[in-house]
C-alpha cells in the first residue's frame, strides 16, 4: 500500500497497527486535495482490512498539518469549493470502524486541527500548537472546527478559538478536553504506538462497538444513547472473546482474543 501514495505513507507496526503519515513537511503538511484524497483512499482500504485493529495518523516534527492548502483557495469561488466536496475525504476517515489515534507534533492548525479532531484519541507533544486561524485569512472553519470544538470544549472556547484565530498550547488544549494526552515531543509516537498496542490487544469487536457507541451517542438524546449502548453491550455477549475474557479471568491466565 505504501508505494501508491504521493503525499502520505502507510506502514505497519506488527500485524494489527497501521501508521498513516503525512509526507509534505516542506509545506507544513498543508492539506491540498491530493493529500486529502490519499488519506481517504488509505483509510477506506485500512477500514476494510480485518487485520488492522488500530490506525495511528501522524505528521512531521514541525507540523501535524497547517490546514487547508491556501494555494488551492486563493483563486477559488464558492461553486468551485462546493464542487470539490472535500467533506467526503474526512468522512472516509471518520467512518473507519477501528479506533484512530492522532499523534500530533508541531502545528495542527485549521484543517489540521480539524483532521486531528476527526480521530478518536489525540496524543500531543508538549510543543504542539492548535488553532483555527481561518478567520485571519477571511474565511472560517469548514471541516468541523466550529462544531467539534463546541461539542467538546463548549461555546465559550469555540467562540474564542474560532473568532480570534489564536493558537493554544498542547497543555491548554488538554485542559479544555481537546487532547487526550500530552507527552514530551520525542515521546509522541512512542506513546501513540503504546496506546495502539494496548488497544489492539483488546477484543476488537468490543473496541469497535465502544467507538461507535461514543461517536453515535454524542449526538443522540441520553435515553436513546443509553439504549443503543445497552444493545451494543448485549450483542457482545454473543462473541467468543467475551467467553474467553471471562474464563481467562477465572483461570488467572492471560486471555487469547481472536476478534470473534
Ligand atoms: N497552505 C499553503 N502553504 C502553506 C500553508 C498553508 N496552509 N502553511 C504553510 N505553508 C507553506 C508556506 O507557504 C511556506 O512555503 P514556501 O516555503 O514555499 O514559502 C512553507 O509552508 C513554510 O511556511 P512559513 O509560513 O514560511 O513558516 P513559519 O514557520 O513562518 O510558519 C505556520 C508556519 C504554519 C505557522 C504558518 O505557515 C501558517 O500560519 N500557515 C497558515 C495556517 C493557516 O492559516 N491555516 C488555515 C488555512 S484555511
Amino acid at each position: 500500500m505504501a508505494d501508491k501514495f504521493e503525499n502520505i505513507s502507510v506502514s505497519f507496526e506488527g500485524e494489527h497497527i497501521a501508521v498513516v503519515k503525512l509526507e509534505r513537511e516542506d509545506k507544513f503538511n498543508a492539506l491540498n486535495i491530493a493529500t486529502r484524497k490519499d488519506l481517504a483512499d488509505a483509510f477506506t482500504k485500512l477500514g476494510e482490512d480485518e487485520q488492522v485493529r488500530v490506525i495511528v495518523l501522524t505528521g512531521g516534527a514541525k507540523a501535524f498539518a497547517a490546514g487547508a492548502d491556501l494555494k488551492e483557495f486563493i483563486d477559488a469561488g464558492p461553486i468551485e469549493i462546493m464542487k470539490r466536496r472535500v467533506e467526503r475525504y474526512w468522512r472516509a476517515i471518520s467512518q473507519v470502524p477501528q479506533p484512530v489515534i492522532a499523534a500530533v507534533n508541531g502545528f495542527a492548525l485549521g484543517g489540521g486541527f480539524e483532521l486531528a479532531m476527526v480521530c478518536d484519541i489525540i496524543v500531543a507533544g508538549e510543543g504542539a500548537k492548535f488553532g483555527q486561524p481561518e478567520i485571519r485569512v477571511g474565511i472560517m472553519p469548514g471541516s468541523g472546527g466550529t462544531q467539534r470544538i463546541l461539542r467538546t470544549a463548549g461555546k465559550y472556547q469555540a467562540m474564542r478559538l474560532c473568532l480570534t484565530g489564536e493558537r493554544i498550547s498542547a497543555q491548554e488544549a488538554h485542559a479544555m478536553g481537546l487532547v487526550s494526552d500530552v507527552v514530551a515531543d520525542d515521546q509522541v509516537m512512542i506513546k501513540a504506538l503504546e496506546m495502539a498496542s494496548n488497544i489492539s490487544s483488546m477484543p476488537s469487536l468490543a473496541a469497535r462497538q465502544i467507538k461507535e457507541a461514543i461517536i453515535q451517542g454524542a449526538d443522540a438524546s441520553l435515553e436513546a444513547a443509553l439504549l443503543m449502548e445497552r444493545r451494543m453491550m448485549q450483542l457482545l455477549f454473543d462473541s467468543e472473546d467475551k467467553t474467553e475474557g471471562m474464563q481467562a479471568f477465572f483461570d488467572k491466565r492471560p486471555p487469547e482474543f481472536k476478534g470473534e
